[in-house]
């Protein structure tokens, strides 16, 4: 494993496995080890957060580490001192960063900066963390990690690590999203190269039906992500034709199951009858960011203490 998890980016595909296997096994309470006895984590955040937070601290006191919690007024990032100096004041006295931060030069500035892990816990290019807890339900609720995933909506952060996460693992990841609200144009010339490898796809459509029609599992994130607040008005028209409702879900597959990070904007991206229907594994995800977390710390700390 690298020193730092910015990007689904920073895993090789065996890499990707042993996480999603080791998730498993924290799951299932077969690993008791500590190997963050006596380490104390910062958790940097310049958004709101309630299950990165919670989960991230609870991962860490069960590794038999310590927390500290950074909220956003309290250190203000870039305003009161440097990206770099907050950075290496921290390595003084910790031994880990885990931020989710505005722009994602940010995370690159700090892990440049330090010697110790620096994790990403949701940036404007990608959130890995949310990819990992979501890829440990998938292998939950199919049994593999090759299956077709449609995206339907806005691609920002979270689309975008999907993305990675499907190409790397040989899926097929398909995005309905309307014009000019791709993928990171970066990002998915590096998913297309991983899916070159892995025999994965990635396709990009405008019609929801069509990217729906194969899918094993449908996906979709807000409209309107932190920070973009003022376009909302505009967004919400934008994108009004790409809610994940019953008669979207009925284009489907019936083994067909619906996804979304949280939190939802609720009768914007989806509609209250499919986010609480049988057919939404929602609160799965959320469960599993913590063992994921678990997962993703214990593998990067195993080689680091
Ligand atoms: N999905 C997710 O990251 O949730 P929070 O914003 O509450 O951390
Ligand atoms: N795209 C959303 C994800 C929240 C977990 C945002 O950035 O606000």
């Amino acid at each position: 494993m690298k020193k730092d998890f910015l990007s689904i980016l920073d895993l090789s595909q065996d890499e990707a496995l042993e996480l999603l296997d080791i998730a498993v096994k924290f799951k299932k309470g077969k690993i008791s080890s500590k190997p963050l006895e006596g380490k104390v984590i910062a958790l940097i955040f310049e958004k709101p957060s309630l299950r990165t937070r919670v989960t991230f601290e609870k991962a860490i006191y069960d590794l038999g580490g310590h927390p500290v919690y950074l909220a956003p007024g309290d250190i203000k990032l870039g305003v009161r001192e440097s990206v770099k100096d907050v950075a290496r004041n921290l390595e003084r006295w910790v031994d880990g960063i885990v931020a989710r931060v505005f722009a994602h030069s940010t995370l690159l500035e700090m892990a440049e900066n330090v010697k110790i892990p620096v994790i990403n816990a949701l940036s404007d290019i990608e959130h890995p963390c949310q990819t990992l807890a979501d890829y440990m339900v998938i292998l939950e609720k199919s049994g593999k990690t090759k299956v077709n995933l449609a995206f339907i909506g806005d691609g920002n952060n979270v689309a975008n690590s999907l993305m990675l996460m499907t190409a790397l693992l040989g899926g097929k990841f398909t995005i309905a999203c309307p014009e000019g609200y791709e993928p990171d144009k970066n990002l998915m010339a590096k998913a297309r190269e991983l899916a070159s490898k892995s025999r994965g796809d990635i396709v990009v459509v405008r019609d929801p039906v069509d990217a729906v029609k194969d899918a094993d599992f449908i996906y979709t994130d807000v409209w309107t992500s932190m920070g973009q607040e003022v376009e909302a008005e505009k967004r919400r028209k934008i994108f009004s034709q790409y809610q994940v409702n019953r008669e979207l879900l009925s284009k489907a597959p019936e083994h067909a199951l619906v996804m979304h990070c949280l939190p939802a904007h609720r009768g914007e991206e989806i509609t209250d009858d499919v986010l609480d229907g049988h057919r939404s594994i929602v609160l799965d995800e959320a469960e599993n960011r913590l063992h994921t977390e678990k997962a993703l710390l214990w593998l990067i700390y195993r080689q680091f203490s």
